[in-house]
């Protein structure tokens, strides 16, 4: 809902508000953003009526000697009038002065939203929007403020729009998605940073005076830095920001010696500019942003919502995601045909429903040196085509799915060979390579049609229900042949591409599943969500190293959303020794699937594979799409929690077996209600003979507990091997060990 009472506006979600007044000077200051209020209250009441008197600091002007901008929370800041924190849009126009006042002109509010944005939350139903028009002082240059909400959701959307309304070009150096200023609260700063195969791990800072940033300047969101970010002050309170971007990005929050805490998010300022001519506008991506007074869960859960409901659109909007089995770590690139059959025979007597051929299939790829581009079955490999071949595993019952890369090249291909010009490149220079690639410049329209035929070409010869794309470079050498785009503008320019070539292959085959990849997770992110439904979380799938990437992904984004898949013990990442079980319990939370040969499993494995399969089939919804929680109870021990209606499953996750101490290890349900009784079972696993112990399945585990007692105090679980023998109810888990319970409401 949004209101306004005189010079105030109040934008509510359902448990939120976030409030703007107007000063009689214009500027728009920001008022509060927290608990929902019961009503608007006066600009006297948030704003003050004298505010403090700032030292060195400039005035607005003799008549308004209080207006210190340096001190004021502005809704959207400009350089050189004062504010000296860092600003929210630089312009460079006519004369080179970049210095602007964004002063209140007008507002509308309306029902729906403005999706022209070509990575825009796409339903505009029930939801509604407040912009605000502003206009420097002097110039005829206007900047349109959104804010949307949809009313069940506690997230707000933002986006800035700038026109250009002089008749000189202007250069526009930077502009942000969004600013909130809040003030300075002993907030720390939470960010999700990495690496290829360690993505997304969780880090907390302080935030002390001056600028503290990240982001990525790799030319994706990246997985040295992903766009979510959340302000904490250890007293409950809550912000959490994203950015609808798969672009270069940055979270930049500028703690001010006035005690204001600014945040921006947008596009990374880094190498951008882009020229405004005359009557041009430019929109900024879409940003996200939650509040919760109940800490980070209640913020997680409003993100996810939002992305199940907002952002994942289309035929796989809230429908479950098949389970697969991917052929990657299962042979790389040493495959036939008939190897791959067998390894999907295999695949589906346990029980997979989807089948996807990775890497190798195209081209003269039998190793990542040549092929890229060349998007035609290697006929050594696939003699009678991929119509063929999928027809094959189809007839099994199974679904098919390919893997690509369309938006790079080998430069040993035959792409290569006949369209050298299609590449980013400088002048004069050879582009770096990475992975022996290049990256196809997808500012240029020829190459979108080409890479939209190629892809539309695989998907209409086999049939395929599914597509992992897959894009493994970071860029280097922007600069474009063939686009109207300066390198200022060739990054953007090739995001907006992307999400050209995507909408419209999403538009031409809205049932196949798209999942995203950038060699693991180096573009996990909002934008690509828009389109694909799931993203390949990382090529790291060691069990313990994806308690953390995992982790650090659900924290901002839903399990729907997450590729998660059981592989080799020892890991291929880290040669880590580890039960398959144990594996299939942190993989559970997620899109879940296989990537191993799963036909040179023991026969001990393969059953236990099929338990597995038959386990998360019949709890898919819930592990998928429920409410995800988390509890530390110690450095070495965690419990994720996924709920959906009466059931949640659990997983207890340990990193060392801890030997006598004693302990006796409780599983508690934190959204367990009062005057409710559940009753707590623990899935039932294989014992490994290797484990000591004499093998079989593991220990019955059934018992019905209150909802106040599990909630607060837990129901104890049984001692944990610990050195001194079995006895009944010993229960086995491990170093990296995990297990699953399902915690039913009865
Ligand atoms: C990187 C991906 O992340 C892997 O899963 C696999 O598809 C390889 N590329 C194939 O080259």
């Amino acid at each position: 809902m949004i209101e306004q009472k005189e010079n105030v506006f109040v934008i509510s979600t359902e448990n939120t508000s976030y409030m703007i007044g107007i000063l009689d000077t214009g500027h728009p200051v920001h008022l509060g953003y927290g608990p929902l209020v019961d009503s608007v209250p006066s600009m006297e009441t948030l704003y003050g009526r004298v505010r403090p008197n700032i030292g060195t600091a400039a005035y607005w002007d003799e008549e308004h000697r209080d207006i210190f901008p340096a001190n004021l929370p502005l809704e959207y800041s400009t350089p050189w009038r004062g504010d000296n924190s860092e600003p929210a849009v630089i312009v460079e126009y006519g004369n080179g002065c970049t210095a602007l006042d964004l002063l209140y002109r007008g507002h509308r509010i309306y029902r729906g939203k403005d999706t022209s944005f070509p990575a825009s939350v796409p339903d505009s139903e029930g939801a509604e929007t407040l912009e605000l028009e502003l206009s420097d002082s002097v110039l005829p240059i206007s900047l349109y403020l959104s804010y949307t909400v949809f009313p069940s959701s506690d997230v707000i959307i933002r986006s800035a729009r700038i026109v250009n309304g002089t008749d000189e070009a202007a250069l526009l150096r930077s502009i942000a998605s969004m600013q909130l200023d809040i003030p300075s609260d002993g907030w720390e700063l939470v960010t999700f940073d990495g690496a290829w195969a360690r993505e997304r791990y969780e880090h907390r800072r302080p935030l002390l005076p001056g600028v503290t940033a990240v982001g990525s300047r790799l030319g994706c969101s990246g997985n040295e830095h992903n766009p979510l970010i959340y302000l904490e002050n250890g007293r409950g309170e809550v912000y959490g920001f994203n950015l609808i971007y798969s672009g270069c990005h940055r979270e930049c929050i500028d703690v001010s010696p006035f005690g204001r805490t600014r945040v921006l998010t947008g596009i990374n300022p880094y190498g951008f500019s882009w020229r405004l001519m005359p009557g041009e506008s430019f929109s900024a991506p879409e940003a996200v942003m939650t509040y919760s007074r109940s800490g980070r869960e209640k913020a997680v859960l409003s993100f996810h919502s939002f992305i199940n409901d907002h952002i994942v659109s289309g035929y796989w909007k809230g429908r479950e995601r098949p389970v697969l089995l991917n052929s990657w770590e299962a042979s790389y690139f040493s495959f036939d045909e008939e190897r791959v059959l067998s390894l999907a025979e295999a695949g589906k007597e346990l029980g997979i429903e989807l089948f996807v051929l990775d890497d190798g299939w195209f081209g003269k790829r039998t190793d990542d040196t040549k092929g890229l581009g060349d998007w035609y079955p290697n006929r050594d490999r696939f003699p009678c085509g991929m119509g063929k071949f999928a027809e094959k595993i189809r007839s099994m019952g199974l679904m098919f799915g390919i893997w690509m890369e369309p938006e790079m090249v080998n430069f040993d291909s035959d792409l290569y060979r006949s369209h050298p010009d299609w590449v980013i490149a400088l002048p004069g220079r050879k582009p770096l390579p990475c992975r022996h690639q290049y990256i196809l410049d997808l500012s240029r329209q020829e190459v979108r049609e080409y890479i939209i035929d190629a892809v539309s070409s695989v998907i209409d010869e086999s049939g395929a229900a599914y597509i992992k794309w897959d894009m493994n470079r970071t860029f280097t050498d922007l600069f474009s042949y063939g686009s109207m785009g300066t390198a200022g503008e060739l990054m953007h320019r090739y995001i907006l591409g992307l999400y050209e070539v995507m909408g419209r292959l999403k538009e031409r085959y809205p049932k196949v599943l798209f999942e995203g990849c950038a060699s693991g997770g180096n573009r996990y992110d909002l934008g690509m969500l828009l389109f694909m439904p799931q993203i390949w979380a990382s090529d790291n799938t060691d069990l313990h190293d994806r308690v953390m990437i995992e982790e650090g992904t659900l924290m901002g984004y839903p399990q729907s959303t997450m590729g998660a898949h059981v592989s080799a013990s020892p890991g291929h990442q880290s040669l880590r020794v580890s039960r398959i079980d144990s594996r299939f319990s942190v993989a559970a939370f997620g899109a879940f699937g296989y990537e191993l040969d799963v036909s040179a499993l023991s026969d001990d494995d393969k059953e236990s594979v099929r338990d597995e399969i038959a386990f998360y089939k019949k709890y898919r919804k819930v592990l998928q799409f429920g409410e995800f929680r988390v509890e530390h109870v110690s450095p070495n021990q965690r419990f994720w929690y996924s709920t959906l209606g009466k059931t949640t499953v659990a997983a207890e996750i340990q990193t060392l077996n801890e030997v006598h101490t004693g302990r006796l290890d409780r599983l508690r349900l934190p959204c367990a209600a009062d005057g409710k009784m559940y009753r707590v079972t623990a899935r039932k696993e294989r014992i490994p003979e290797s484990s000591g112990a004499a093998g079989g399945m593991t220990e019955d585990f059934s018992i019905e507990v209150s909802g106040m007692v599990l909630r607060e105090y837990g129901a104890a679980l049984g001692p944990q091997f610990t050195g001194n023998g079995f006895a009944e109810g010993t229960r086995i888990l491990g170093d990296f060990g995990s297990r699953l319970y399902v915690i039913e409401e009865v």
